[in-house]
């Protein structure tokens, strides 16, 4: 499963490159808000894109099919690996259908029930985005949808990739990666979550006790 981390901020995502943890980035308006300032947008994604090579999710902010072209096509030629990222509105459906008829990388958003992730997958979706959090937040069990989508999407044939978002604790992960995802974009604060464990640092503070009391070095 690839793992795509889920911010614009420069510094968590130099990070995490450098550390070889990630695949590609995921953005949304909220995300390059917080770290947008006095740059360009433009300035920011074509910086991510030189320090991540994989897909890099740039989402666009018109709300009717001709804008949401428009800001698509100008945003994917900043960089080969730009998917641009579309609401699962009807005006989003129809953009998504225009621009992967022209060869673009798409990423369906906002995606929170099985229906809607077919009709992504009809419109030629690169990457559908449910956010299982989100259905978390309202009492559903938003994982569900996770199982359902690779159901539906192995029975019919579709090659949308399913890009569990809204991923919140480890365990979101986990059930991601058994249920068969084909990507999870986390932030920051989870994707370390996934590395640590308490019985890793337990055990490596015993071994190098154990070493110190030889009085050698390697
Ligand atoms: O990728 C979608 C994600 O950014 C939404 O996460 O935590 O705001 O629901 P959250």
């Amino acid at each position: 499963m690839k793992i795509f981390l889920d911010t614009a901020d420069l510094a968590e995502i130099r990070r995490a490159a450098e550390a070889g943890l990630i695949d590609g980035i995921t953005t949304n308006p909220s995300l390059l808000a917080k770290v947008t300032g006095d740059r360009e947008p433009r300035e920011i994604f074509r910086e991510i894109c030189e320090v991540v090579d994989g897909p890099i999710s740039a989402e666009v902010v018109a709300t009717d099919t001709e804008g949401m072209v428009r800001e698509g096509r100008s945003l994917s030629e900043l960089h080969d690996n730009i998917v641009v990222k579309l609401p699962l509105t009807e005006a989003g459906l129809r953009a998504c259908r225009t621009l992967s008829g022209e060869g673009v990388a798409t990423n369906v958003t906002l995606c929170f029930s099985t229906a809607q992730a077919l009709l992504a997958a009809k419109a030629g979706a690169t990457f559908i985005s449910p956010f299982v959090g989100r259905l978390d937040d309202v009492g559903h069990d938003g994982m569900e949808i996770i199982a359902e989508i690779r159901q539906v999407y192995d029975q019919y044939g579709y090659d949308t990739e399913i890009l569990a978002a809204s991923l919140r604790h480890p365990r979101h992960v986990l059930e991601a990666m058994l249920m068969g995802a084909d990507a999870a974009t986390l932030p920051s604060a989870v994707l370390y979550k996934l590395l640590r464990h308490p019985l890793t640092d337990a055990g490596l503070e015993q071994f190098l006790a154990d070493w110190k009391g030889t009085g050698k070095s390697l």
